[in-house]
């Protein structure tokens, strides 16, 4: 268990996430920060209020300012605007580089040693801006998609096959976008590679109803996007680093040469534990696989070159 672990956005992400980790006892205080006047304090004050019914002993605290964040160990950082039915997640980028600008501020004057989760979109964008600002190294700036990613894929898996979500292993690499790479070549249930599974056809539907799940979601939303499965995902990577986990997950790590690239963030797949990214794993990929990884990342550096630091 941390001391202190903040939430940067009390919004639906934030605040659901907020409520995770309490029940989960990962930190004795959990800090939600937000903008709105009174709305982390009221989120905080219900979601302590569920404790005696949960069972946690963990504080929530909400504030408007850092000044309770203060030497949090882990920091979530979910602020910003969501998508709008029609917005891709790069039409957020200069709204939301702009709030994450200030909000890596915050963090590296009140939580110098903390290890920060990017959650805000354009993910792999933000979590550049988030490493620059704080200059903190690449082991304490790490971004959530690939796990949320990987579990829509999983989930959509698990259905066709008609078996349990909890024997399907895969990973889901690259931005966090329409470009996206979901490693067939790596996806099993429970060991059987599942192309002997499935027929291609059907495999390459779920690849792309993966690549737009979040848009699928924000279609029938109408006034944000998904949380509940983008909330769960940050859960578990701040697990694995809180409880030194060393778990392998696919997560937002700025590259140095890994995978033919460098100076950008992209999924991969990595270690986490107590120091935060512990390792890059660097696994074969099919010529395909690679292709679209460089087609992803080409993505990425585009949107990077939108904003200004
Ligand atoms: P939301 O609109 O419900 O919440 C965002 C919150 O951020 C609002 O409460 C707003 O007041 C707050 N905020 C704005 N500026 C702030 C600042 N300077 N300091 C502190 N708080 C500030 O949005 P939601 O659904 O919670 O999504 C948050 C972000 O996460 C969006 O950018 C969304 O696109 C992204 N997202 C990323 C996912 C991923 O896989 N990486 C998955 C789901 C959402
Ligand atoms: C999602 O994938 C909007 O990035 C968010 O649901």
């Amino acid at each position: 268990m941390l001391d202190k672990i903040t939430v940067v956005g009390a919004g639906n992400v934030g605040a659901t996430a907020a409520q995770r980790l309490a029940e989960k006892e990962l930190a004795r205080t959990i800090v939600l920060v937000d903008v709105i006047e009174g709305v982390p304090q009221g989120k905080a004050l219900d979601q302590g209020q569920s404790a005696p019914i949960e069972g946690f002993d963990t504080r929530v605290v909400g504030a408007n300012d850092y000044t309770p964040a203060a030497e949090s160990e882990l920091v979530v950082v979910t602020a910003g605007i969501a998508r709008k039915p029609g917005m891709s997640r790069d039409d957020l980028v200069r709204t939301n580089a702009d709030i994450v600008k200030q909000v890596s501020q915050q963090i590296k004057q009140h939580c110098p040693h903390a290890i920060v989760v990017v959650v805000s979109n354009p993910l792999d964008v933000m979590c550049w801006v988030t490493k620059q600002v704080t200059g903190f190294p690449r082991e304490r700036v790490i971004g959530m998609a690939g796990v949320l990613d990987t579990a829509r894929y999983r989930a959509f898996l698990a259905e066709a096959l008609d078996v349990s979500v909890e024997d399907i292993q895969a990973m889901v690499l690259g931005g966090h976008g329409d470009t996206m790479v979901p490693l067939v070549s790596y996806t099993t249930v429970s060991g059987i590679p599942v192309s002997q599974l499935l027929d291609r056809a059907t495999l390459d539907k779920i690849v792309e109803r993966t690549r737009n799940g979040g848009a699928e979601i924000v279609g029938y939303l109408k006034t944000g996007s998904a949380y509940y499965a983008p909330s769960a995902a940050v859960v578990q990577m701040v697990e694995a680093i809180v409880g030194d986990k060393k778990r392998i997950l696919p997560c937002a790590v700025w590259l140095q040469g890994e995978y033919g690239l460098s100076g950008m963030y992209c999924g991969v797949p990595a270690k986490l534990g107590r120091k935060g990214l512990e390792q890059v794993l660097e696994v074969e990929l099919t010529p395909q696989e690679r292709a679209a990884l460089q087609k992803s990342a080409e993505a990425v550096k585009q949107t990077m070159a939108a904003v200004k630091l």
